[in-house]
């Protein structure tokens, strides 16, 4: 394996966190680059299910240096709890983990703003995770930010803090909301610093010394395509790069060191929080729930289902330069009689073959499908391609086409061995 950006292709939830898992095997360096805890990547290994916020699940491996690098907003207090969680479950978390002195901090008030902004917004709400995470790269963009190199500094750490927190707990008062006590943030945050000082690096260096030494890097991403603050469904978007350009900026590492990109998508589509999601149906978001599938790893919330969407994902491919396709859940589809799969969106005259940037005329599309034939038959023991059933195999391929990009994994649950390489 290369250096890889792995990204989503869809609105976030593709089952990353499994992909990643299967591909660090072959990795030296783990990397996240954007997003903050909002993200939710599960793994499971034997029947211990692990869920990981911040740190790359590179760390359920021995010998995997895990970087949080620089494009990511980190709440510090989130780090420090589920550093120590991960202990509890007995996975070594030390030297193996290197955080980024110039990734910024989430603080309180950061995650207050965020659930007071979606009051403001009322019926037009993004439907935000609330940890915070617009506010704070909000604040980074207007050069108000607090980063980590900081946070580790505590005469520095409080001298920022008091003057950040006056200006927002005025905010907070006009908004008619709490202020924000000064003290207790500052022992709260002192804390989580000082617990995670032996863990925070200049990473840009660290990488390029990965690089030189000729390591296998892998930029595992966060959220998915259609949450890009600039190629998404914007405002319904989250506030980073989830797309691959920002695993160089996110990281420091340059675009001329990364060798593919790895789309994963699953074999319907999903959303979370507000929106357009042009293949929604009710039909399969049932079928999809009533299986316990498709509940929210960082927020519990129910998924928004439909049926799998190529324009979104040609357009990805697009976006990103997706190179090979990880193809996930298709044993979510193991019961549908009849599988609907949309290849142009409908607006009045006008037909679209790819994601129009108009969220409320995208809201407005109406899908065209074409129908596939459902392999009524389970797939999850399915070891091999070959194993799969024939119509199974047949639909992935289709969608791959669609999609543009090489088939090189399905996956059929979420365990390690559910892995088909294509
Ligand atoms: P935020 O990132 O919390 O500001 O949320 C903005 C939008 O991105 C909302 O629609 C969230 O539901 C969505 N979002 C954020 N993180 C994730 C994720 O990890 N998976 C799926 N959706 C996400």
């Amino acid at each position: 394996m290369s250096n890889t950006i792995l990204v989503g292709a869809q609105w976030g939830d593709e089952g990353k966190g499994k992909i990643i898992d299967v591909l660090t095997e072959q990795a030296d360096v783990v990397v996240r680059t954007q997003g903050g805890n909002n993200a939710g990547h599960t793994v499971y290994l034997g029947p211990k299910k692990y869920v990981l916020h911040l740190i790359p699940s590179g760390i359920l491996r021995k010998n995997k240096l895990c970087v949080i690098g620089n494009g990511v907003v980190i709440d510090p207090v989130g780090l420090v709890s589920e550093i120590e969680g991960l202990k509890k479950l007995n996975v070594k978390v030390g030297k193996n983990l290197v955080v980024s002195e110039t990734a910024h901090i989430v603080l309180p008030y950061h995650r207050e703003l965020d659930a007071q902004r979606e009051v403001l917004k009322g019926k037009n709400k993004i439907g935000t995770t609330k940890r915070g995470i617009g506010p704070a790269y909000g604040d980074k963009a207007a050069r108000v930010g607090i980063r980590m190199i900081d946070l580790i500094n505590p005469a520095r750490f409080e001298e920022k803090l008091k003057l950040r927190i006056k200006e927002n707990n005025e905010v907070l008062k006009a908004l008619g909301a709490k202020p924000l006590s000064f003290k207790k943030v500052l022992a709260e945050y002192r804390a989580a610093g000082d617990y995670l000082k032996p863990y925070v690096a200049n990473t840009v260096v660290l990488l390029h010394q990965a690089t030189r030494r000729g390591d296998t890097i892998l930029f595992e991403g966060a959220q998915g395509t259609f949450l890009d603050i600039d190629h998404g469904t914007y405002p319904y978007v989250t506030s980073s790069n989830t797309t691959s350009g920002g695993a160089c900026t996110g990281s420091g590492v340059a675009p001329n060191r990364m060798d593919e990109v790895v789309g994963v998508m699953k074999a319907y589509t999903t959303r979370v929080g507000e929106g357009p999601l042009p293949t929604e149906n009710a039909e399969i978001s049932d079928l999809l729930h009533g299986m316990g599938r498709e509940f929210g790893a960082t927020t519990g919330r129910a998924r928004r289902c439909g049926w799998f969407d190529s324009v979104a994902t040609r357009h990805a491919t697009m976006v990103n330069g997706i190179d090979k396709l990880a193809i996930t859940n298709l044993d979510g589809l193991d019961t549908v009689a009849t599988i609907k799969v949309c290849v142009a969106y409908r607006h009045g005259k006008d037909h679209f073959d790819f994601v129009p940037n108009d969220a409320q005329l995208l809201a407005e599309c109406e899908p065209v499908y074409v129908e596939f034939d459902g392999w009524l038959t389970p797939t999850d023991k399915a070891k091999t391609w070959k194993e799969l059933p024939p119509k199974a195999r047949a639909y992935a391929k289709a969608i791959a086409e669609l999609t543009g990009a090489e088939l090189f994994i399905a996956s059929v649950g979420p365990a390690r061995e559910q892995t088909i390489f294509v």
